[in-house]
This record gives C-alpha cells, sequence and structure tokens, in this order.
C-alpha cells in the first residue's frame, strides 16, 4: 500500500489530486505489464530465429561388417542402416525453406556413405517434420585409418557400432533473403539387429546442430 501511495504521491499513474486510489494503480500497472507481455512475445514470434531441432527417433542396423583392408585405407565394409529423423520447427511464426538435405554415414571419422538425401522442403512454423533415411551397400571401399580398423574390432565383439549421421543443407527463414548454411550431426550408437533377440533398442538421440554464424541466419 505505501509502495502505490508513495509512486501516487510522485505523481506516478493518475492525476493524485488527493483522489488516486490502489485499485487504478493495480489497473494500469496490469494494462502496462499487458503490452510488455505483448512485446516480449512479438519479439519472439517475429524478430528471433531459432534452428530447428533434430532428432534420430529411431535406428536399425542390419548388417556392419567390414573387411580389414591393407593398408587400412584399402578396407571395403557391407551395410544395411535405416533411421528415423525428426525434425522440429520451433518458430512460432517463420516457416523454413530447405534446400536438399544431403545425408552422410561415417564410421570413426571415415564417410562410407553418401547416397542419400532428403528431398527439399517447406517447413510449417511449429511442425515436426519426419523421414526415413535407409542405406546399404556391399564391399563398398571405406579409406578407414588404422584406428577405424581397431576401433571396428572393439565395437565389433559386442557387436555395437559408433556411426554418425551427418545432414548438410542450406535454409531460409520466411521472410528472410539470408541463405543460411546448416549441418547437423547426430552420434548413433547402433546395435546389429540378431535375429535370435526380440527386439534391438535404439536410444532416441538428439543431433546437435551447427548453425552459421551470420546474421539473419
Ligand atoms: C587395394 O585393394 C585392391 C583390390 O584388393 C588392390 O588391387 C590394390 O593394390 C590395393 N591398394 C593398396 C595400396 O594396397
Ligand atoms: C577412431 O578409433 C580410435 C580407436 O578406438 C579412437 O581412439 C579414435 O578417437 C577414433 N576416432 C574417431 C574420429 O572417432
Ligand atoms: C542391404 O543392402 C544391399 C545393397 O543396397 C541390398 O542389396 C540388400 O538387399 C540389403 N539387405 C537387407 C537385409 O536389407
Ligand atoms: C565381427 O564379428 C562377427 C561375429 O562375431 C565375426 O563373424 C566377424 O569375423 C568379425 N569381424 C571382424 C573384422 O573381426
Amino acid at each position: 500500500m505505501a509502495f502505490w501511495e508513495d509512486w501516487c504521491k510522485r505523481g506516478g499513474c493518475c492525476d493524485c489530486d488527493g483522489s488516486c486510489s490502489g485499485k487504478d494503480c493495480a489497473i494500469w500497472t496490469a494494462v502496462v505489464a499487458g503490452v510488455g507481455g505483448l512485446v516480449v512475445l512479438l519479439v519472439f514470434a517475429f524478430a528471433l530465429v531459432f534452428t530447428p531441432k533434430v532428432r534420430a527417433e529411431d535406428a536399425v542396423l542390419q548388417r556392419f561388417a567390414l573387411a580389414p583392408g591393407s593398408p587400412a585405407s584399402n578396407s571395403t565394409i557391407s551395410y544395411n542402416v535405416t533411421v528415423t529423423l525428426s525434425l522440429r520447427n520451433p518458430n512460432l511464426y517463420r516457416g523454413i525453406n530447405y534446400d536438399p538435405l544431403a545425408v552422410a554415414f561415417s564410421f570413426n571419422g571415415s564417410r562410407f556413405d553418401e547416397s542419400a538425401t532428403v528431398p527439399a522442403f517447406y517447413h510449417r512454423p511449429r511442425k515436426t517434420a519426419t523421414f526415413h533415411i535407409t542405406v546399404g551397400g556391399a564391399d563398398k571401399p571405406v579409406k578407414l585409418a588404422a584406428a577405424g580398423v581397431t576401433a571396428f574390432k572393439t565395437q565389433n565383439a559386442s557387436a555395437k557400432f559408433n556411426v554418425d549421421l551427418r545432414l548438410d543443407t542450406v535454409m531460409r527463414y520466411k521472410g528472410r533473403t539470408t541463405r543460411c548454411p546448416l549441418a547437423v550431426i547426430c552420434p548413433l550408437q547402433l546395435q546389429l539387429v540378431d535375429p535370435e533377440v526380440a527386439a534391438t533398442v535404439f536410444q532416441r538421440t538428439k543431433c546437435t546442430i551447427l548453425r552459421a554464424k551470420m546474421s539473419g541466419c
């Protein structure tokens, strides 16, 4: 109470020739807070942009076999992988236009598959888009480092492999002209499917977003 009275005496909110009441002040305060809230909401909706959020929702590894070469860079690999990715556009108002997304799989830092792409699409605000990516190959050359062969043998013992999925694209927020390069890295832990075991569990994985450090992105 004392606060409102002080404020009034200093000419705070209403004409204070004795007629000011705490109720008027409270109404004015509510109005000011309401307008402030609206401004914050508009800033979030229109002025700021947020990068998409990406997750690997599911993945199945049916085959992952390495034939170590000598040198190691002369190795070959046979594999079948299916990954379900979800992309969420967290923006309240802004859609996102994506160029085609190039998909690359790598093991121990060496790429072994670059065959898949996700077609260009328009991502509506607040929506989640889901994609299934399937790649496979038999005896495909992979330029492994010597450590890569060691890593394979170690992981082969438990039939659990660390495979990185990377997406590269260029995106543009609706209403802006800047084309923003975007890279997404999903570190997948894939358990080889064992026909003797009913189901393999995939731990849902959050992917890392590498956004371009340029204005408008
Ligand atoms: C790599 O493997 C191929 C086929 O097995 C062979 O012809 C070639 O000589 C090898 N390269 C090296 C550098 O060993
Ligand atoms: C490759 O495997 C080796 C041996 O396990 C490990 O020390 C190294 O960090 C791995 N490199 C990458 C890029 O994963
Ligand atoms: C694995 O991939 C190869 C090459 O794409 C394909 O021929 C084969 O049918 C696939 N196997 C399975 C079990 O999906
Ligand atoms: C990987 O493990 C499988 C099954 O245990 C085995 O048949 C294969 O020879 C192993 N591969 C290598 C390169 O060690």
